[in-house]
């Protein structure tokens, strides 16, 4: 890991210093394409962003620009942690996020096979319910209302929820509850997850994990009078 991790910073290090000074070295003017960029993040994440067969590297191909731009720098500025995405993007600019960030989100390669839920049914049912109609009991939302009907995400900066894995979502689920992962205030994640029990997070990663791949992938147009609760990161 430890080699991966200095090898792909070097390849990355390659592409920000020709940016900054092509004529310099010209031997690398050619790293400095998208594809070249972006080598350091496909044995994760897959050649197109479509995620591989490891459970916890999710997909990030055809998510809102602005949502994966920012993402991009929670993890340069350390307020989302993942030890390797933090030392790949510590030394880049805005502006060379955002490149990256459109790219994947222009990308649309083929979803990943379902993954069969492993849940009692009770647990998924709880799942297929508070993702469509949420629990009005306890103050949750429905996750469609703000990711999409068919959870594909919205623009300009809500991610699709279809393709990641259960494992995956459980655990930006739980990071949210316990404020290791935050978005801009009010954070309506925080307070939807603090508001999810244990059995709740295992339904909804569950049912999300099985869904098929959807007919129509590209994220719809959010309508900010219609958001359910506000969203900080959405102003
Ligand atoms: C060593 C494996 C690895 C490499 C290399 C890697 N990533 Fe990641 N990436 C991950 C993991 C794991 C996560 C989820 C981390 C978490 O929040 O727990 C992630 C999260 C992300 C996210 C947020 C996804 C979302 O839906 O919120 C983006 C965007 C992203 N990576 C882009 C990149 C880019 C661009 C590169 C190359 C510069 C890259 N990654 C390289 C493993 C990797
Ligand atoms: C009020 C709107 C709203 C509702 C309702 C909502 N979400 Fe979200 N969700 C967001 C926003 C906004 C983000 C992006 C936050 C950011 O920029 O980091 C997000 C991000 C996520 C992510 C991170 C995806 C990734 O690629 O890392 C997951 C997982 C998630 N939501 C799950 C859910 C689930 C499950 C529900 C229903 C129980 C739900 N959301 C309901 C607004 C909402």
């Amino acid at each position: 890991m430890t080699r991966l991790a200095a090898w792909l910073v070097l390849a990355l290090a390659a592409g920000v210093h020709a940016q900054q000074d092509p004529a310099t070295v010209p031997s690398f003017k050619d790293m400095d394409s998208m594809e070249a960029r972006v080598q350091g993040c496909v044995t994760c994440h897959g050649q197109q962003g479509q995620g591989t067969a490891d459970e916890y590297f999710p997909r990030i191909a055809g998510k809102p620009a602005a949502y994966l731009h920012r993402q991009l720098i929670a993890f340069r500025d350390l307020e989302r942690r993942y030890a390797p995405m933090n030392y790949l993007v510590a030394y880049l600019t805005d502006d060379y996020l955002r490149e990256i960030a459109e790219y994947f989100s222009k990308q649309h390669p083929p979803f990943s096979p379902p993954q069969p839920a492993t849940v009692p049914a009770n647990v998924l049912e709880r799942g297929r319910t508070l993702v469509q109609n949420g629990d009005g009991s306890k103050q949750i939302p429905a996750c469609v209302a703000c990711h999409g009907g068919g959870l594909t995400g919205m623009e300009p900066g809500i991610p699709g929820l279809v393709g990641l894995r259960p494992n995956y979502i459980a655990a930006q689920l739980t990071r949210w509850r316990t404020g290791e992962r935050r978005a801009g205030a009010p954070d309506c994640m925080h307070r939807i997850a603090t508001r999810l029990s244990e059995t709740d997070i295992q339904g909804v990663s569950a049912w999300l994990g099985a869904l098929p791949a959807p007919r129509e992938p590209q994220p719809g147009k959010r309508n900010n009078t219609r958001m359910p609760m506000a969203c900080g990161s959405q102003s």
